[in-house]
């Protein structure tokens, strides 16, 4: 056991403000007080009671960053369990003319891979994933899970800019064989897309400090037959690595998997009988699932990426997320850029929470004895799955998501009395919390904190804050 003395020593910066978090899905905690942080970047004490005995017997050398006085607080940083790197410029727009809207697949060919098929050059790559940090960062997000594109080169691309913006992320090239763009220039075979992710986990997975994680990620299953997933899912589980992919997300494409491998059952039993479903596994959308297939999920540990902005604007369905919760399935929220275009975490979170009530208020309006029952989601619920829900789909629980003794400090500090909060905030902390949940946006994220560290808002001098 260590001394009292001997942790106050170890400390180096004190924040001490109001803080919130949701440490269970249900709890959401607002404590005003203060969080020690450790060189390491870990939070070595939490401080809810005596703070004015807690703040005098530290020594001289600890940086005291005090908040009471400014319409500031801390909120954990936000984690994103599915965005496609590439797809950023891709954003606020579903078709190539101004009155055209297009559904999943029409919009994976016509302007989607399109877009993807430019990160062959390197150059593009590294343009549009600063551009993405940046933007990343300036919403609070500290955490994510990125898909790149086929491409090595530039998917490098993509990890360098996480390592140079400073936050964590788990990123893989893109697995994709068939059925992608005419011309066949977005597929690889198996083999030579192995070969780019085994180069990648030499060069940045093994090396960056586990701030830097590859993934392995099957596009889905129109893109990789199951023969593949069998290779991917040993490599991966060879190493430990996380597993992500898409799943049952439009019917056009559920009917398309069924043509595709007939006779393999369901989407999920596909996944399943391949390698990709387990603890390690994150699936995207999941809207279509009939009871066996639920049951497979949770019977599994597999973790649900809700991209709730995505299934809105691609018309894609809407996921019955309480639904999943009260059946005790581990769920994180996903941006899916650019299915989505929002990046901002709060702004998904708020996404998901008004799918939830429309989807629980259909279900009561039209009394129908099929609709699953479901309910709205809480603002707790919804601050746990941007935070320690979504670190808890990607298996770093342990270490953020939440201000907890031996956690790293990933944070954001949020503040106030800008943006669309101005002329609506006052002196009543909860309420303020409210609003930012429902208007905040990047003017609101006066700072962001990883591992500590109070990172760059502009590491590429993109925007010039
Ligand atoms: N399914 C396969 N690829 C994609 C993609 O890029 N975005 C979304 N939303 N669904 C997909
Ligand atoms: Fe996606």
């Amino acid at each position: 056991m260590l001394s009292c003395r001997h942790i106050a020593s170890r400390i180096t910066q004190v924040f001490v403000a109001n803080f919130r978090h949701a440490p269970a899905p249900q709890r959401l905690e607002i404590f005003r007080g203060a969080v020690a942080v450790a060189d390491n970047g870990r939070i070595v004490r939490v401080v809810r009671a005596d703070l004015n005995a807690f703040l005098k017997q530290l020594s001289p050398q600890v940086q005291i960053h005090d908040y009471r006085k400014e319409p500031q607080a801390f909120d954990p940083g936000r984690v994103d369990v599915h965005l496609h790197g590439p797809q950023f410029r891709n954003r606020y727009r579903f078709g190539r003319q101004a009155d055209e809207e297009l559904e999943l697949l029409p919009w994976l060919k016509q302007l989607t891979f399109p877009e993807e098929l430019r990160f062959a050059s390197v150059r593009h790559a590294q343009n549009v994933y600063q551009k993405l940090l940046t933007e990343l960062l300036r919403h609070g997000t500290t955490h994510a899970l990125m898909y790149g594109t086929i491409h090595g080169e530039g998917t490098a691309e993509l990890f360098q800019a996480v390592w140079q913006a400073g936050l964590h992320a788990f990123i893989g090239n893109v697995h994709m064989e068939q059925n992608a763009d005419d011309a066949c220039k977005l597929e690889l075979p198996v083999e030579a897309s192995l070969e780019i992710s085994a180069e990648l986990y030499e060069r940045y997975h093994q090396k960056a400090d586990r701030r830097l994680r590859l993934v392995i990620i099957p596009r889905f299953l129109p893109c990789v037959p199951p023969s593949s997933l069998d290779r991917l899912a040993l490599f991966a589980d060879e190493r430990g690595l996380l597993k992500t992919s898409h799943i049952s997300e439009n019917p056009g494409e559920v009917a398309w998997v069924q043509e595709l491998y007939p006779h393999q059952g369901t989407y999920t039993q596909i996944y399943a009988d391949h390698g990709f479903l387990d603890a390690r596994t994150i699936q995207a959308h999941a809207i279509y699932l009939d009871e066996k297939e639920l049951k497979l999920i949770a019977d599994s540990g597999a973790k649900i990426a809700h991209c709730p902005g995505s299934n809105t604007w691609l018309n894609s369905g809407v996921m019955p997320l309480t639904h999943y919760l009260d059946r005790g399935l581990s769920v994180g929220l996903g941006s899916d850029i650019s299915g989505g275009s929002d990046i901002s975490m709060p702004l998904v979170g708020r996404q998901a929470r008004e799918a939830a009530k429309l989807y629980a208020a259909l279900g009561r309006q039209w009394k129908r004895s099929e609709q699953a029952e479901s309910r709205p989601l809480t603002p707790a619920e919804a601050l746990y799955l941007q935070t320690l829900g979504g670190a808890t789909c990607l298996g770093i629980e342990a270490e953020t998501g939440s201000f907890e003794v031996g956690k790293f400090f990933n944070a954001i500090r949020i503040d106030f009395s800008k943006g669309n909060l101005q002329l609506v905030s006052d002196g009543d902390i909860e309420s303020n919390f409210q609003r930012f949940d429902l208007a905040g946006d990047s003017r609101n994220v006066a700072a962001v904190y990883v591992n500590g560290q109070n990172v760059n808002l502009d590491p590429f001098g993109l925007v010039g804050v």
